[in-house]
């Protein structure tokens, strides 16, 4: 399979070096776009030598002319979110095959543009969902479709972002609503994906509340930050903000991001308590599925350590998760875990708690990046997928419209009916 990727920034360098080095000889990487010439130069140069020009690259007005001049069968969608639907169906419209970053896209008019596109071409698209594939969590798949717990009748999930990871997403694009469609979109579209596919079920009711409570200018004042700069480069008070962006200091971005500015101005260390952001930084969820089963979920963005918490209710059961990723971050710095601590706990009513091994693998994401990329790019190479881990634009679509609702109901305070919002946008999933 030939594939080409749109989008050289941080993200993509996953799926070149797959399709470069480990599935080498079964996938065929013949072209490269960005918007950025010197991101796009830097990625070329990064592919392992081979023999010809190397990898085509082109800007992203070129894009047409790539897919007329490399035929890839398909693309690999790696730009930021809000522009993930204009590629999917340029690239559907002329004859490949997608696979998606998530979310797949962040609102309902970008969603009906892509199942219609979809639709009409008979295209297929995949959304990379590399959750699914961490060990642990296709462990409770297994547990729960087993049905040792009986019918799951509620889910208590939290999600804890630190104080590094977290304060990522204020940095750039992600923080503006309408660019990532909020965390809600953004970050919570791998989590809600995860209930539906553990619930073999999809949302029908969705009822939220949000706030921006720790990056925002109130915050930094109080920490004594005031004289602070719109970004960390140039910030007077940067060596006391536990929270600054050192680019100049970390090779791999300062050569993507800093050394990048001149071409397009896109600043990745912008201030994470400036005025303008637009997305919450802790966000409350409450959601009833088809199957009968209640959700109740938070994510904070903010929190002195990272990892979740799930604990599933069922009728003859609990089924209890946790994964410890991060302990705490000190003075701007995390400290993991000796291991990743990961536990999971069964208690069947009637018996005491009792301790299961958790499942564990290698490599990104808690050793979901590798297994993942083991079913897209040599499938055959890889045993029968007993979950069904792979998703499809539907999977993809039914994962962003809890949290589109989500932000429907912080915006109006009401409950949203998901197949009435649906229909009022004339999608039909
Ligand atoms: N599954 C995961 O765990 C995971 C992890 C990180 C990022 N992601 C997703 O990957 C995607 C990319 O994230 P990232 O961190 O690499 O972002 P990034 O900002 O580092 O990279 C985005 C790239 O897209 C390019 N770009 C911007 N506008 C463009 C346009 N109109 N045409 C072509 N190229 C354009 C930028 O120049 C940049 O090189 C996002 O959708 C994000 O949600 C997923």
């Amino acid at each position: 399979m030939k594939y080409a990727i749109v989008g050289t920034g941080a993200r993509h360098a996953m799926f070149r070096d797959a399709i470069t080095t480990t599935f080498e000889g079964k996938a065929e990487l013949v072209g490269l776009c960005d918007v950025n010439g010197h991101r796009l130069a830097l990625s070329a140069q990064s592919v392992p030598e081979r023999g010809g020009n190397g990898v085509a690259t082109y800007r992203a007005e070129h894009f047409g002319q790539m897919i007329s001049e490399q035929k890839p069968d398909a693309v690999i969608v790696t730009v930021p979110d809000d522009l993930h639907h204009e590629y999917i169906v340029a690239a559907m419209k002329r004859g490949c095959d997608v696979m998606t970053e998530k979310p797949m896209t962040t609102d309902l008019t970008r969603l009906k543009a892509i199942l219609d596109a979809q639709r009409e071409t008979g295209r297929k698209v995949s959304v990379t969902f590399n959750y699914r594939y961490t060990p642990a969590r296709t462990q409770i798949k297994d547990i729960l479709q087993s049905g040792a717990i009986g019918e799951i009748v509620a889910v208590d999930f939290s999600w804890h972002l630190d104080r590094v990871h977290g304060a990522d997403y204020f940095r750039r694009w992600h923080r503006y609503k309408e660019r990532s469609g909020g965390l809600l979109v953004h970050k919570s579209t791998h989590h809600f994906d995860l209930v539906n596919w553990w619930l073999g079920s999809v949302p029908e009711t969705v009822s939220a509340l949000g706030r921006r409570a720790f990056y925002a200018p109130e915050m930094a004042d109080a920490m004594g930050l005031e004289g602070r700069s719109d970004r960390c480069h140039t910030c007077p008070v940067a060596a006391r903000c536990d929270l600054r962006m050192d680019l100049e200091k970390d090779e791999k971005l300062k050569a993507l991001y800093l050394d990048a500015e001149d071409f397009d101005g896109y600043e990745r260390d912008r201030c994470v308590f400036a005025a303008d952001i637009t997305i919450e930084d802790t966000m409350a969820v409450q959601a009833g599925y088809r199957n009968g089963a209640m959700l109740n979920y938070t994510l904070c963005a903010y929190s002195p350590w990272e990892g979740l918490e799930i604990r599933f209710h069922g009728t003859k059961g609990e089924l209890v998760h946790k994964h410890v990723e991060v302990h705490g971050v000190f003075g701007g710095k995390r400290e993991k875990p000796v291991d990743d601590a990961m536990t999971t706990m069964l208690h069947m009513a009637g018996e005491a708690p009792r301790q299961i091994d958790v499942w564990t693998g290698t490599g990104g994401h808690g050793g979901a990046d590798p297994i993942m990329l083991g079913y897209l790019f040599d499938a055959s190479g890889m045993d029968a997928d007993l979950y069904g881990r792979s998703s499809s634009h539907v999977d993809g679509a039914w994962s962003i419209l809890t949290g589109i609702a989500a932000n429907r109901s912080i915006a109006s305070g009401g409950t949203v009916n998901v197949a009435a919002m649906l229909n009022e946008n004339g999608i039909d999933l």
